[in-house]
């Protein structure tokens, strides 16, 4: 049994949004996905998707994209993600209905894995316009775009915080925590999300969204302060899923 991650899919079976113009990368990204999840990941393994699953904009236009999601080994659990607009947070439970036991859909709620409680939200942070001089010098940023993010990031705490705690009130001690945005942005060295972590002690971070090698080094990758931290967007691991937990 183990727990794996990934996200990032960005599945396009029925709507025509093509992947391929960002790189070499995603050609026939869903023929790799589907190669090294089941090469992978076993029938009594859970993965967890960490959001922007699909480009379709409701649930008829994603029906393709979660059937071969379905069709993946193991236990699915998927995050939202700025792009799954088939996802109304406020209606989780009726997604949870519809596709129990064959997805699950983490928002508000925790899953169980072993001793530890899978947590998490969609997340957010500020990611400009950062404006630069000839050098490539940060000069500044976009200071009314920074003060509407700080309202999204109030929000996903919110959430973020009633996921620990239904988890927590269930007697659980043992967290890792799950988002869609990188828990800090390029001016952050920590983040309420970051103090969340530390706060209900999460031994590991996941994250996605960052695409592209310019953004893969936007947020924290690997230790700090004590708590593990995972970039898992699927072109990042030419998506070949992450190992967080054996
Ligand atoms: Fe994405
Ligand atoms: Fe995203």
């Amino acid at each position: 049994m183990a727990l794996y991650a990934m996200g990032d899919f960005h599945l396009s079976f029925q709507v025509d949004k093509s992947m391929d113009v960002f790189g070499k990368v995603w050609r026939h990204h869903e023929k790799k996905i589907e190669k090294y999840v089941n090469r992978m990941v076993s029938s009594e393994d859970t993965l967890v998707l960490t959001g922007d699953h699909s480009w379709g904009r409701n649930l008829e236009e994603c029906r393709l994209d979660l059937e071969f999601i379905r069709n993946l080994p193991g236990r699915k659990i998927l995050l939202r993600g700025n792009h799954d607009m088939f996802w109304d947070a406020k209606k989780t439970r009726a997604l949870n209905e519809r596709f129990n036991p064959e997805l699950f859909f983490l928002q508000d709620n925790y899953y169980a894995y072993e001793d530890y409680a899978l947590v998490g939200t969609k997340g957010y942070t500020f990611e400009g316009p950062f404006y630069y001089d000839a050098w490539g010098n940060l000069m500044g940023w976009d200071e009314d775009r920074q003060a509407h993010a700080e309202k999204l990031v109030e929000r996903e705490m919110t959430r973020l915080r009633r996921s620990f705690d239904s988890a927590a009130s269930a007697g659980y001690k043992k967290f890792i925590m799950f988002l869609h945005y990188p828990p800090t942005n390029i001016l952050e060295k920590e983040s309420p999300f970051t103090k969340i972590a530390a706060e209900y002690g999460a031994e590991q971070v996941v994250y996605s969204h960052c695409h592209g090698a310019s953004r893969y080094g936007d947020s924290i990758r690997g230790e700090d302060q004590g708590i593990i931290y995972h970039l898992v967007s699927g072109d990042y691991l030419d998506f070949k899923p992450v190992k967080i937990l054996p």
